[in-house]
């Protein structure tokens, strides 16, 4: 009940309006984000990277109409693939379709991306796809496999939480795909998505194990982007019982702000990790799914709240 009532304040547009602009909103914006600009976003790289932590930029924005809007969008990613260079980051990118231009037409988003991995091929560099609400799954998955034959460095994002999933991950191990599994953020219909966390959770190692599997073959790059320590444990386990791979192969992402503790702990165990960094200022929604993920954020907002 918590989850959904964030959730649907993540999707209201009235509230999407009013909320950010409130002190104590701003102030708890803190917990997940280093800044709303691109230089905070980098400095807080360079700092990670000091800690053998690597980091993934993501501009916060969605659900981009106007043209012009997503071409800057566009030139915003470059621009930030050229600083990643010049800085000597190892930082990859996730973008979402939707801030490229994809209500506006697939070609256009298609298009867009083609643009961001060009540049990003001449730079080295890697780009993640993210997946957003069902509305637009089969358009990703449709929009991923059309580059992927290209361009080897793109990568999209899966959601345990829905049924589909591992028939999707089936349908493009061909592609020698990278694939980021996730449990998944959005308020869905048990139609499509398994509304218990306990089976969201079993999917999650089900399919990370069938991910793993495709690694041991090399058909996939596989990152795991969760903080769930159980689950990261158990996939740890699977690992180390597999003399074909070592937990020098296991990439985990996890979001900024969040479960630092873990990932040093990871780290020690030479374990790659990497750092979601969220920045820019359409953060409402996205933050307010942060929210949702646990009860306790709840707390914390409130605490800056009542801290004036
Ligand atoms: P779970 O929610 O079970 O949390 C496990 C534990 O982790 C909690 O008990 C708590 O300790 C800690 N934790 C988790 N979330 C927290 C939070 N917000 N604040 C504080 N502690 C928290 N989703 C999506 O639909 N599309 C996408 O493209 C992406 N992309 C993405 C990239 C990366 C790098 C990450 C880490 C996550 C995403 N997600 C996403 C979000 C994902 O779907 C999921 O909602 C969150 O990661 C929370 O799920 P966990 O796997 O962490 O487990």
């Amino acid at each position: 009940m918590f989850r959904r009532i964030l959730l649907w304040v993540s999707e209201n547009h009235y509230l999407n309006n009013k909320l950010p602009k409130m002190g104590f909103v701003k102030r708890a914006r803190s917990k997940f984000m280093p800044g709303e600009t691109l230089e905070e976003a980098l400095q807080a790289a360079s700092e990670l990277e000091k800690q053998d932590t690597s980091t993934v930029f993501t501009l916060l924005g969605e659900n981009v109409e106007d043209l012009d809007e997503s071409r800057g969008v566009v030139d915003h990613y470059k621009t930030v693939l050229r600083e990643v260079r010049n800085r000597n980051l190892t930082s990859e990118i996730s973008l979402k379709l939707t801030q490229i231009g994809v209500d506006l037409g697939s070609g256009i988003a298609s298009d867009n991306l083609r643009e961001i991995l060009e540049l990003a091929q001449r730079l080295n560099l890697f780009v993640w796809i993210d997946i957003e609400g069902s509305y637009y799954t089969d358009t990703t998955i449709d929009i991923y496999k059309g580059v992927a034959g290209k361009y080897s460095n793109v990568g999209i994002c899966l959601q345990a939480y829905l049924y589909r999933t591992t028939d999707d991950i089936q349908g493009m191990l061909a592609l020698n795909p990278s694939i980021r599994l996730v449990k998944g953020a959005y308020l869905e219909s048990e139609e499509i998505a398994f509304p218990q966390k306990k089976d969201v959770d079993r999917n999650y190692l089900k399919l990370a194990d069938e991910l793993l599997v495709a690694r041991r073959r090399n058909e996939v790059r596989a990152v795991f982007a969760t903080h769930d320590s159980k689950i990261i444990d158990q996939i740890m386990n699977t690992i180390v019982l597999h003399e074909d791979l070592n937990l020098g192969d296991l990439e985990i992402h996890m979001l900024y702000g969040i479960s630092k503790h873990v990932q040093e702990s990871l780290l020690q165990s030479g374990v790659k990790v990497a750092v979601l960094i969220a920045y820019g200022s359409s953060w409402f929604p996205w933050y307010m799914r942060r929210l949702a993920e646990r009860p306790a954020n709840l707390w914390f907002l409130l605490s800056r709240m009542l801290a004036g």
